[in-house]
């Protein structure tokens, strides 16, 4: 199984994701066919690709958007796939709709064509099992927007042939993307490392320690983050990211660590959505007063250090279990989620016993099983090691 600049790239689901991933493909060369059961996403896409390649044009990124849109090709009927090298399917996250959809597009490729699902949460090795060819099948996953966001994340099954990995890596080194390679279980690599980020955030707003606009604070002006969890939250959508932390919950066996919170429940419940429905944790609505940060630096700072050592322990135990290698994480959380620093490059400047004893005073303090340090974060302390 090769694919080379000839092969074209089939790509199931036309959304948000699903578009911006034929986009990529499109302007590295590739013939793409783009498929979705409503032909309303199909049209949106086309002309959401069309202005976004103009766009490009103008701004001198591509030569031709012409070119480019002339290599797309919106398809209402999966037939139109069976000349694909690699399909990419981008449907709604629902495990039983995803294996059916696999299943109808395993009669019409060839033997040779690989299959890639783009799901954030879902485990890539049930989606093989319902295929006849489980080893043909992979996780590729974008963040998104796609056409912006460098990470690629590339999963394989247990059953996936191990020789389409170095494919896959060199495919998406072509489309100009920095692959890393993370092990199949749930949430692989940022959808898990980056969890505390939201989790333990709410956690100390809800125990009253400080609000979310102080949090929001502490993270940007003393952690260099781009975002607050709360500003964050509200950007990707409660819809979105409270079902990735209940699915990766729920995958983890009910793992306290990843257990999520009544506080971002009750905002979907409420149908408050975030940015997308005008409210959130924040309200975007004209001329709404959002709570100003108390501007604490030293309670900033212990906010920060809580929040980025709940981080720092997730990683490290990611390390230990090996769901990727040091570098690849540094990588995941640096290019997926622009995180500014390595969490393990973070851990070496702190000092591995510096974090350790941050975590062993919360644990101390909470007597929940949420706050155990890795083991691996133990050793380190001890040896006084370095992870990078
Ligand atoms: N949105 C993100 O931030 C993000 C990031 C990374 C990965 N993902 C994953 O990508 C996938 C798609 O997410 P999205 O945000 O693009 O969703 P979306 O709702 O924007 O788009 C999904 C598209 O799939 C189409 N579709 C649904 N069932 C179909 C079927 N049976 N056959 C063909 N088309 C079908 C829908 O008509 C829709 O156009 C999900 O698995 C999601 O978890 C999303």
């Amino acid at each position: 199984m090769a694919i080379n600049q000839d092969s074209i790239i089939g790509v199931i689901g036309s959304g948000a994701m699903g578009a911006g991933i034929a986009h990529v493909a499109a302007v590295a060369g590739h013939q793409v066919v783009l498929y979705d059961t409503n032909d309303q996403a199909l049209d949106r896409a086309k002309k959401n690709l069309t202005s976004t390649l103009q766009k490009l044009q103008e701004k001198g990124k591509i030569t031709s958007a012409e070119d480019v849109l002339g290599r797309v090709s919106f398809a209402d009927n999966i037939v139109e796939f069976s000349h694909c090298g690699l399909i990419i399917e981008a449907i709604i996250e629902k495990l039983e709709v995803k294996k059916s959809v696999f299943n109808e597009v395993e009669i019409v490729v060839s033997p040779d064509c690989i299959l890639a699902s783009n799901t954030s949460s879902l485990s890539i090795t049930s989606i093989a099992a319902a295929c006849r060819v489980p080893e043909r099948v992979m996780g590729l996953h974008f963040f998104n927007p796609a056409p912006l966001m460098a990470l690629v994340e590339v999963i394989p099954a247990i059953q996936t042939n191990p020789d389409l990995i170095p494919v896959a890596k060199e495919l998406m080194l072509q489309w100009g993307k920095t692959p890393v390679i993370a092990k199949d279980t749930p949430g692989f690599i940022v959808n898990r490392v980056a969890r505390p980020f939201y989790g333990e955030a709410i956690r100390i707003m809800e125990e009253g320690i400080a609000d979310k606009a102080t949090i929001d604070w502490a993270m940007t002006e003393i952690g260099g983050f781009k975002m607050g969890p709360f500003a964050l939250m509200d950007y990707i959508g409660h819809d979105v990211n409270y079902v990735v932390t209940k699915t990766v919950f729920e995958s983890f066996f009910y793992d306290p660590r990843y257990k999520p919170s009544f506080s971002q429940n009750r905002l979907l419940e409420a149908g408050w959505l975030g940015r997308k429905s005008g409210r959130g944790f924040y309200d975007y609505s004209e001329g709404a007063e959002n709570p100003a940060p108390a501007e604490d630096t030293a309670l900033s700072k212990e906010i920060c250090e809580r929040i980025l050592v709940m981080l720092i322990n997730e990683a490290v135990d990611a390390l230990h279990l090996n769901v990727a290698t040091a570098a690849d994480l540094e990588t995941a959380m640096t290019k997926g989620v622009n995180y500014p620093k390595g969490l393990l490059s973070w851990c070496d400047e702190w000092g591995a016993a510096k974090c350790l004893e941050k975590l062993d005073s919360l644990y101390n303090n909470y007597h929940e099983d949420r706050y155990r340090a890795s083991c691996l974060l133990r050793k380190y302390a001890v040896e006084n090691k370095k992870f990078v």
